[in-house]
């Protein structure tokens, strides 16, 4: 029997209730690994788990607001509870309201960080003791195309995506002697309720036929990447961002 490339293999993904996140905990849980899914949704989150079992995968599932460290260290303690170690983590859950930087509230701006950056920096906090217990495992951040190119009515996104860069190289730095590894990926613009939120179907068309590849990313785009990124083949990877993303930003 052909073994999957995650077997054996614990990951928590974040904001795995729908859209991309839920595309990356069906695929590695296709691949073999148990998936904990935490989500600020809690019903969504329960129906991945259920997706998930139904194909035969191992799946938790657990309601978590990764901007509260609380929340946070309660989705590692109920993770390792029902699977006694963690391999991966997928921080993946963001949120990408709009306002003119002149109109932003304060609390925005705070929310937008504190989900996207501050998120990102306490989940990996919170699982980075388990992984350098074992000498092993991987840390997977969602960044975006935004981070390079701005966002308009975005600043608080684009500047919480762009600190996600600039963190995970920082911590890839610290984990590198312990055998973790920490990339980002960063997808285009992809077929989610996230663009939905803030563009027009007519525009979120256009702009997929200005990307070289012809069309706007789907969640499905992103699952092999992730995968990729979590197994053995891209032990020798660290540090990097990964443009995931048909081509429409190239360097
Ligand atoms: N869709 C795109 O065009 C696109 C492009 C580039 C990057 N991204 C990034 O990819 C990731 C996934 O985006 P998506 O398009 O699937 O978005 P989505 O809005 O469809 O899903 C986001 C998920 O995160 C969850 N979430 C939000 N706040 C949370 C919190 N505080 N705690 C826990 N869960 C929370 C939501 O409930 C939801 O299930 C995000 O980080 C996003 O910024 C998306």
């Amino acid at each position: 029997m052909k073994m999957g490339r995650l077997e054996n293999r614990v990951a928590i993904v974040t904001g795995a209730g729908q859209g991309i996140g839920r595309a990356i905990a069906l695929g590695m849980a296709r691949e073999g690994a148990s998936i904990f899914i935490a989500d600020i949704n809690a019903a969504n989150a329960a129906t991945v788990k259920q997706e998930i079992t139904a194909q035969g995968g191992r799946a938790g599932a657990l309601c978590s607001d990764i901007s509260e460290e609380q929340s946070v260290r309660a989705m590692v303690d109920v993770a390792l509870k029902e699977f006694q170690r963690i391999d991966i983590l997928v921080n993946n859950a963001g949120m990408f309201p709009t306002s003119p930087v002149e109109e932003m509230q304060e609390e925005e701006w705070d929310r937008v960080i504190g989900t996207n950056l501050v998120g990102t920096f306490l989940c990996s906090k919170a699982v980075v003791p388990h992984l350098l217990a074992q000498r092993s495992g991987r840390i997977i951040s969602l960044t975006s195309g935004r981070a390079f190119q701005g966002a308009k009515n975005g600043a608080h996104y684009a500047a919480s995506k762009a600190g996600i860069i600039g963190f995970s190289k920082s911590l890839a730095l610290e984990l590198a002697p312990h055998g973790i590894t920490v990339n980002v990926l960063c997808p285009g613009i992809t077929d989610t309720s996230q663009p939905r939120g803030h563009q027009t179907e007519e525009q979120i068309y256009s702009q997929g036929q200005r990307i070289p590849l012809g069309r706007i990313g789907q969640p499905e785009d992103l699952v092999g990447p992730t995968i990729f990124l979590a197994s053995d083949a891209a032990r020798f990877i660290t540090g990097q961002t990964i443009l995931a993303n048909g081509g429409g930003i190239m360097w």
